[in-house]
């Protein structure tokens, strides 16, 4: 497969306690590229992390770039990537109602907390080298992150604006797609991606096997980007 997205991913990295860009990360970073969107427009990274998206859309030439997460250590990391990068990145410690305050933004995108979680999660091997548990655990249909942000949308950005988000297939994506039509917008997959379990889904397959989200014996996961559009008032 050609890769069309800048080599960001290589050259950001994650300070401990920060989410280490992974395979959605990119997924993301290459549905922004080919999207053609960003250059010249505003654009919000909703759960930033080390800042790689954001970087990436300064690189493909964004007007503005603002970054938010809720932990202030990935925060800190976003800033000093981007001033390694030498882009502009305003990284703040926010949510979704932190971005709704600044809304409506032209590009808004997002590869949030959306791995189905088990009530039980802390007793998991899982090691800890791979980054922070609330940089994925999202409850336990995945969507803790994903109802309130697919619900925002409509606000968070204007009329012509585009929303990217990356999720999981575990984390219903029907769900995603309705509930952004239900807010007005033209929702739809534009990039798949299926990757081998890593570590977290390794230690839920039992637990999602159990309950039918996962069919026995399969240890792969669809990645999919959606994108949605806010129409154009007709005047
Ligand atoms: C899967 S990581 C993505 C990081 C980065 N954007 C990337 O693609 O590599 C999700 C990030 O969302 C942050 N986060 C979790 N809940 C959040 C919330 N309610 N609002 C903003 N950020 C949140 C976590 O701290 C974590 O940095």
């Amino acid at each position: 497969m050609t890769i069309l997205y800048p080599d960001v991913h290589e050259s950001v990295s994650a300070t401990t306690g920060v989410y280490a860009p992974q395979q959605d990360s990119r997924l993301l970073i290459e549905a922004m590229t080919l999207s053609g969107v960003v250059p010249g427009r505003r654009v919000l990274d909703l759960c930033t992390g080390s800042g790689v998206v954001a970087i990436a859309a300064a690189q493909l030439g964004a007007d503005q770039v603002s970054a938010l997460d809720v932990c202030a250590s990935a925060v800190a990391c976003a800033q000093d990537n981007a001033a390694q990068a030498r882009v502009r990145v305003d990284a703040r410690v926010g949510t979704w109602t932190t971005a709704l305050a600044a809304a409506p933004y032209d590009v808004v995108v997002s590869n949030p907390p959306y791995v189905p979680t088990p009530p039980d999660a802390h007793l998991e091997d899982i090691p800890v080298t791979i980054g922070p548990a609330a940089a994925w655990n999202a409850g336990v249909d995945g969507r803790q992150i994903l109802n309130p942000l697919c619900d925002c949308a409509p606000e968070l950005i204007g009329e012509g604006g585009t929303l990217l988000i990356v999720q999981s297939e575990f984390a219903d994506t029907e769900q995603s797609l309705r509930r952004l039509r239900s807010g007005g917008l033209r929702a739809e997959v534009v990039l798949t991606q299926l990757i081998p379990f890593g570590p977290v889904l390794t230690a839920r397959a039992r637990w999602m096997e159990s309950i039918g989200m996962l069919p026995v014996g399969r240890r792969q996961e669809e990645l999919v980007v959606i994108r949605a559009e806010k129409r154009r008032a007709t005047r």
